[in-house]
C-alpha cells in the first residue's frame, strides 16, 4: 500500500486533487457495495443533511443522496477491513506529512438516478475540524453518459472524475469546491473526512 499512498499524496501535492485508480481491491469494494445495497433494502439509509450542529437541514435542492455512517461497532468484516486501511493511511499521512490527523468519519452514500450534490466546500463555517476529504467509488460499471461525475473546481478549469469502483479521490476539505453531477444510474460510494480533533 505504501506505494499507492505515496503516489496519491504526490499527485495531491502537485495538482490539489489526488486520484488513485486502485486504492480499494475489487473484493473489498464489491463487499462494501453489497453492504450498501443491503442497508438500502433494509431502509437503514437516511436522507443526507447539510450544515452541522443546530444548523443541520435536509435540503433536497442541494443534495439528494442517502447515507449511513460506518462504525466498528457494526462488527462488519468489510467495514472493518476498510477502517483498518484508513488507520494505516492516517499513520502514513501523520508520519510522512505531519498531517496531525486525530480522528475520522466515513459514510456510505447512495445516489439514486436523478440525484446530485450542488457545488460546495466540505468544511463547515463554524467548525474547521475536517482537514481532508476522501471519496471511494463502488460502481462496478460506469460509462460515458451515466452522469454522476465528481466535478472539482481548480484554478481556471474544472475536472470531471468518473465514479468507478476502486478509485479514491483525496483533497483538502477547506479549499476545493466540488459537486456531484446529476447521475443517470444508481451511484454508490463512501465519503469521509480526516479530522484534527
Ligand atoms: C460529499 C461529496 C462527492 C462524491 O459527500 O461531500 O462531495 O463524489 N461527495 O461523492
Ligand atoms: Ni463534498
Amino acid at each position: 500500500m505504501e506505494q499507492i499512498f505515496d503516489d496519491l499524496i504526490e499527485l495531491y501535492l502537485r495538482e490539489k486533487v489526488g486520484i488513485s485508480e486502485n486504492f480499494l481491491t475489487k473484493q473489498l469494494s464489491s463487499d462494501l457495495r453489497d453492504n450498501l445495497l443491503r442497508l438500502s433494502e433494509e431502509n437503514k439509509l437516511k436522507d443526507a443533511q447539510i450544515g452541522s450542529g443546530d444548523d443541520k437541514v435536509q435540503n433536497s435542492l442541494i443534495r439528494k443522496d442517502k447515507i449511513f455512517w460506518l462504525d466498528r461497532a457494526h462488527s462488519n468484516a468489510a467495514e472493518n477491513a476498510f477502517l483498518d486501511l484508513m488507520d494505516s493511511f492516517v499513520v502514513f499521512l501523520n508520519t510522512t506529512c505531519f498531517a496531525g490527523i486525530k480522528s475520522y468519519e466515513f459514510h456510505y452514500a447512495l445516489y439514486e438516478k436523478g440525484s446530485f450534490y450542488k457545488k460546495h466546500l466540505d468544511q463547515f463555517k463554524e467548525n474547521g475540524n475536517r482537514q481532508f476529504t476522501s471519496i471511494f467509488y463502488l460502481n462496478e460499471v460506469w460509462k460515458q453518459g451515466d452522469g454522476g461525475e465528481l466535478r472539482v473546481y481548480l484554478q481556471d478549469t474544472c475536472k470531471d472524475i468518473s465514479p468507478l469502483q476502486g478509485k479514491m479521490v483525496f483533497f483538502k476539505s477547506s479549499e476545493l469546491e466540488h459537486e456531484v453531477l446529476q447521475t443517470q444510474i444508481q451511484r454508490m460510494s463512501i465519503t469521509g473526512w480526516l479530522k484534527n480533533d
